[in-house]
């Protein structure tokens, strides 16, 4: 992709997984970059390794959940690097959910991760750009969950399906000052969140780790687990000025999990 001289993104879990990856890749892009994460040790080490501010690095402690503390690491973003132009609403939590064991806290928690945080960084990413005066994109992580219900994570599943709704939405609401509105799908990527999956998966059933990942890489076409680098390269297509007339899209990266 062409280099992206001096634009603005903040990434919300960025301190681990895709989070890093996209900020690592954003940042050879020629970003600025605000690594926004609930844990700011991690943080502040992928930002330091970047080389910090004085390489257009930072860390912004975030709880996605919260929509005061995403609009205050949005303004904060502001105010160091004199600009915002993306925002990608990465974070994201993957509790296994057997049907029968649903219960409404655990529907909050999950909601309150994966779809309010996008909520969230929505609404403050419209409300900088339009400060600004000017358009903007927002990204969102979906997943290939998000197109076909997954067995065992019916709640996850549900979060990145309302996360593709509300963009669609986004999309036609947001296009008139200028914003796009779209989400990247993964499929089953090397990150800690997976790792933890697959080994609940595993316990849960009385077998094997290997066993775990072995549920989720069964019908890869491509028959191999995804780099999150390999996320990576498709937020950087969506960030950049090549994507800049799609909006309302999930584009899908699963290695041909789902086809549409
Ligand atoms: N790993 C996969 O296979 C996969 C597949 C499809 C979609 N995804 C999605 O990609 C995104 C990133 O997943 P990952 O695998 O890198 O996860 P991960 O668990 O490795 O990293 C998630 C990051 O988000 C941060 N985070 C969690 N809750 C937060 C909160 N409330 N506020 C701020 N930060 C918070 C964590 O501290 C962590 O740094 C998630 O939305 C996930 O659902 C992942």
């Amino acid at each position: 992709m062409s280099k992206v001289s001096g634009k603005v993104a903040l990434v919300t879990g960025g301190g681990q997984g895709i989070g890093q990856a996209i900020a690592e890749r954003l940042h050879a892009d020629g970003f600025k970059v605000a690594i926004a994460d609930l844990n700011i040790d991690t943080a502040e080490k992928v930002a330091a390794s970047l080389g910090g501010k004085a390489a257009g690095v930072i860390a912004v402690q975030v709880n996605v959940v919260d929509r005061d503390s995403v609009f205050a690491a949005v303004e904060r973003t502001v105010t160091q690097f004199g600009g915002f132009d993306v925002i990608i609403n990465n974070a994201g939590i993957a509790p296994s959910s057997p049907i029968e064991e649903i219960t409404p806290e655990s529907i909050e928690e999950l909601f309150s991760v994966n779809f309010n945080g996008v909520v969230w960084g929505t609404q403050a990413a419209t409300k900088a750009f339009r400060a600004l005066g000017h358009g903007g994109k927002i990204i969102s992580a979906a997943s290939q969950a998000g197109h076909v219900g997954n067995p065992g994570i019916a709640l996850y599943s549900a979060t990145k399906f309302a996360v593709r709704g509300f963009t669609q939405t986004a999309a036609k609401d947001l296009a008139k000052y200028g914003i796009t509105a779209n989400t990247f799908a993964p499929g089953i990527v090397k990150t800690p969140l997976m790792e933890n999956l697959a080994k609940k998966v595993a316990s849960d059933a009385g077998m094997s780790e290997a066993w775990g990942w072995e549920q989720f890489t069964k019908g890869i076409t491509l028959e191999r687990l995804s780099e999150p680098s390999e996320v990576a390269g498709i937020v950087s297509f969506l960030a950049g000025p090549d994507s800049d007339y799609i909006t309302g899209q999930s584009i899908v990266v699963d290695g041909g999990m789902v086809f549409n």
